[in-house]
């Protein structure tokens, strides 16, 4: 086991609901429809002066109030996004900007819906290699300024939020049974937004055919989900020795509830182990298992001791899965 110590959890939606009704104004779709494909009911948007870096700062206010520390006690913070607040720089260093925090090492990391993973690899890493003591890893995303509001097929799933998590390698009675981590970089173009970048940079041309918003292949992102999540949780699961009826605490990333529902009956983990935010907050992208982590806390749902198995799947393709002693 790597020891790690989730020490506290925090998170930040912002104030604005949209409904599935709502959503039926602006696209033609209906509230039955959402609910029977996707399991969600509403989301939370974002305010005109609010963006990645912002939500981001709540959310690790929030975990530094809950473990009565301040930002300035972290030794990194670690961003996991794909909505930054600019090309560059990095969305971790607004955050430090917003926080007023200078000198601590800061950075994101790039993994769409499986960055919060994919940073808490990386943090897991500073521990055992003695880098750093305590890290502050947040997931972050700001999607609705990046779905295209005329597109059904896309902007009814995302929602805005942050999640954050302070880690410590703790006292060795808890931390990581195990952890794999991919990706697939074949398939980078079927959930993407193609502009913007270096690759296709901004022009009047790119933003008159919408490609600086999500461009995604439902279908097939569904297909590659469900296979990458649930393997990556049975290796998890393998490597740590233990069954499906072990886990007391399953999160998945959570985009759809169908994916959700795929993925658990393929580990053997029982229904009612499964913790979900999706139907208040639609796919919040790297935000979904912090946020989701940090309400099964608050609930007590989620306890010390626990067998937590976490698994997330994203653009890149990318994915990850993990099995905690909490
Ligand atoms: C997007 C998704 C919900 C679509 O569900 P689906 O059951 O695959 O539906 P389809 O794409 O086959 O579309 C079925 C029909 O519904 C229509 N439709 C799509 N979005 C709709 C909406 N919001 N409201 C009403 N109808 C809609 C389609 O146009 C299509 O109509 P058609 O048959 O006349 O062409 C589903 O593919 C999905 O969840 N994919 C994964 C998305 C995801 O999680 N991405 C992020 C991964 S991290």
């Amino acid at each position: 086991m790597k020891p790690l110590k989730i020490i506290s959890t925090g998170a930040y939606v912002p104030e604005r609901v949209v409904t599935n009704d709502d959503l039926s104004e602006i696209v033609d779709t209906s509230d039955a429809w959402i609910r029977e494909r996707t399991g969600i009911r509403e989301r939370r948007i974002a305010s005109d002066d609010e963006c990645t870096s912002i939500l981001a700062a709540r959310a690790l206010e929030d975990a530094c109030r809950h473990a009565e520390l301040d930002p300035q006690d972290l030794d990194a913070i670690i961003v996991g996004t794909s909505t930054p607040d600019a090309i560059f720089p990095s969305t971790a260093c607004w955050l430090q900007r917003e926080l007023g925090l200078s000198g601590i090492p800061a950075f994101d990391v790039m993994a769409g819906c499986s960055g919060f993973l994919y940073a808490l690899e990386v943090a897991s890493g500073l521990l055992a290699g003695q880098t750093a003591r305590r890290v502050g890893v947040v997931g972050a995303e700001c999607m609705s300024r990046v779905v295209d509001w005329t597109d059904r097929r896309t902007c009814v799933l995302f929602g805005d939020a942050a999640g954050a998590a302070i880690i410590e390698a703790g006292d060795g009675s808890s931390g990581v049974l195990s952890s794999n981590w991919g990706s697939d970089g074949t398939l980078a173009d079927i959930l993407c937004v193609p502009a913007g970048g270096t690759r296709e940079p901004a022009t009047e041309q790119t933003v008159a055919n919408r490609r600086h918003f999500v461009h995604m292949e439902g279908s097939r992102v569904f297909i590659h989900a469900v296979k990458a999540m649930s393997r990556s949780v049975r290796k998890a699961l393998d490597d740590a020795g233990l069954s499906g009826e072990a886990v007391d605490v399953f999160i998945p990333h959570q985009a759809n509830i169908r994916i959700m529902e795929a993925t658990r009956e393929r580990t053997g983990i029982p229904a009612d182990r499964v913790y979900s935010v999706l139907e208040r907050y639609g796919n919040i992208s790297a935000a979904s298992v912090p946020v989701a982590i940090h309400e099964a806390r608050q609930a007590g749902v989620l306890r010390d001791g626990a067998i937590l198995a976490l698994t997330a799947f994203g653009t890149g393709l990318t994915w990850a899965g993990a099995v905690l002693r909490v």
